[in-house]
């Protein structure tokens, strides 16, 4: 960057505000949420919404459960004020949904906005006018008192209006540009619009508070929202509602932090559309309770729904990487992410509590599925393959076999330079575990005899098997502990191999076909070098004698 550039700029003021406490307070509770995707969101479009496609988006927002959705502009855009009418004569609005509609404070627009609503049940009309210095200064030319005028003009035409409409009215009032005005010219323009609306604890106006354009860090939102609240008359007669947008891309936490500040709702859209960089992003917000343990009251557990709604109406796409909702937020590439989290899984399943590393919400709570939280690409490791193995396939690999397992997955994904499907995983345990190519290959095994050696108190097996050894058949025959242990000394002492047994795991296959287990076997070379393999069978003895040969024909090829 040019340094020279740099006194085009000045920094933002600090509000006057050293006792602040703010800082200690927490969310507690949701607040009043009101989407204003139809209306703040839809004007930000390359492509406005359709009727069809806004009615779509409004079903999406009442079934996520907001109460209260602004609209539109409808006296500012024929479409817009068809969309109204739409809702309102095709009785689209249920019963516990309030509709909100922006208007200026121009008596026709007023009138116009009220025209709209008529049959409406319930209506917030939402007034605005600028209040900022530079918007006072260079595009009004108007003094504070005119502002303050125009404002309260406008307040009493929508009273006027308001006290004949058959219906249910609320008011909510915007300085906008609130973040580029005076604390105290938007407080005094803010109280001369309740004198006129004279709102009570029972019925309180909204007086929305805009960032219109995020030009602070997020504590000096906070720090203006609660200066507000403290030096505000009737404070009790309004509901203190945020609308951020995202210029700086922290409305999130200039709203979290100006709900500790004392703030009762939230103004907002899904994915943060609108004007620019956008307004704060809802979905988000009301996630990132919901990972305290706090309910925000909407519901976003189908959130690919949401996706899916939102990208086909607004043709926006959701980036990967958007909190929450992005395709790859479930997934970790990293190896030691991967390892992380396969440990936290399997302990939360212990406990109930959700504490898994890179992962601050479960997946399935938004109806995103587990099998997508792993990947596998080049920079995985031992506990990426293994969890694969785990989740999709069943197969608990014993911890000492992960790492070679993981070596084997590595090749594979350097040799194919890409992500690896979960398939293309199991495949590579297959070829590598279960079928084992080599010197080896069973023909037939059975066990003869089961009994006890009293003198050892210990339980013998003999056995007798067929196994073809470099292609040619061999008939062995042995006792032992068990028919693994009496197989193994066969092997030994009538087909002359040299081995150690060193591990042997073995569990019930739950994923596909129930009835079947898989062993896991480690042999030692003469070397002492370790070789494992897998079997699989009906039968947990064969699953072993297969295991073990698997085992065997890995070490005598070497790999
Ligand atoms: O961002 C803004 O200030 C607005 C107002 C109209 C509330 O959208
Ligand atoms: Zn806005």
């Amino acid at each position: 960057m040019q340094a020279d550039k740099l006194k085009k700029y000045r920094p933002y003021p600090q509000v006057q505000l050293s006792d602040r406490t703010w800082p200690d307070k927490r969310i507690t509770t949701a607040p009043g949420w009101c989407s204003v995707d139809l209306r703040d969101g839809n004007q930000a479009l390359i492509q406005p919404m359709n009727l069809e496609e806004k009615i779509e988006m409004f079903r999406l927002l009442t079934d996520i459960g907001f109460k209260e959705i602004e609209v539109g502009f409808p006296s500012a855009s024929k479409v817009e004020y068809d969309f109204t009418r739409v809702l309102i004569d095709r009785n689209l609005i249920p019963e516990d949904v309030t509709i909100q509609a922006l208007t200026q404070a121009r008596e026709p627009l007023i009138r116009k906005t009220f025209q709209a609503f008529k049959g409406a049940k319930q209506g917030i009309v939402h007034l605005y006018n600028s209040t900022s210095t530079l918007q006072r200064d260079v595009v009004f030319k108007m003094s504070r008192k005119e502002i303050i005028e125009l404002g309260v003009q406008g307040a009493r035409v929508i009273r006027e209006e308001a006290d004949r409409f058959d219906g249910d009215i609320r008011y909510e009032y915007s300085p906008e540009s609130f973040t580029g005005t005076e604390l105290d010219f938007a407080l005094e323009i803010c109280e001369a619009v309740m004198d006129v609306w004279e709102p009570t604890p029972a019925r309180p106006v909204v007086i929305n508070l805009p960032s219109t354009v995020e030009m602070a860090t997020p504590n000096v939102y906070a720090d203006q929202i609660e200066w507000f609240i403290r030096n505000m008359k009737n404070r009790d007669c309004a509901l203190i509602s945020l609308h951020a947008h995202n210029d700086r891309g922290t409305a999130v936490a200039a709203t979290e932090l100006a709900l500790m500040a004392g703030a009762d709702r939230v103004e907002g859209t899904l994915f943060g559309n609108g004007e620019r960089t956008g307004n704060v992003d809802l979905m988000t917000l009301a996630l990132n309770m919901f990972t305290q343990g706090i309910d925000p009251e909407l519901d976003f557990s189908n959130i690919n729904r949401v996706v899916n709604v939102y990208e086909r109406c607004t043709k926006l796409s959701v980036h990967p990487r958007h909190p929450y909702a992005g395709e790859l937020v479930y997934t970790a590439f990293s190896g030691s992410h991967q390892d992380a989290i396969s440990k936290g899984m399997d302990a939360v399943q212990q406990d109930g509590v959700w504490a898994v590393p890179y992962l601050p919400i479960d997946p399935e709570d938004v109806g995103r599925s587990y099998e997508s939280i792993i990947r596998i690409n080049s920079q995985s490791g031992k506990g990426g393959a293994a969890y694969i193995m785990d989740r999709e396939f069943g197969y608990k690999l014993p911890r000492e076999m992960r790492p070679g397992f993981g070596r084997i997955i590595q090749q594979e994904t350097d040799k194919v330079g890409d992500e690896l499907p979960s398939t293309a995983v199991y495949k590579a345990f297959e070829r590598e575990y279960l079928l084992a190519a080599g010197c080896y290959q069973l023909k037939t095994f059975n066990v003869l005899k089961r009994h006890m050696d009293q003198h050892q108190d210990l339980s013998v097996a003999d056995v007798e098997a067929v196994v073809y050894v470099d292609g040619r058949e061999k008939a062995l025959q042995a006792s032992g502990n068990g028919p693994l242990d009496a197989f193994c000394t066969a092997l030994k002492e009538d087909a002359g191999l040299d081995f150690t047994l060193h591990a042997y795991h073995e569990h019930a296959l739950t994923k596909g076909s129930s009835s079947k287990a898989v062993s896991y076997i480690e042999v030692l070379d003469s070397k002492g070098e370790g070789w494992w393999g897998a079997g699989v069978d009906t039968d947990i003895i064969i699953s072993s004698i297969k295991g073990l040969l698997s085992a065997l024909n890995r070490m005598c090829v070497g790999k």
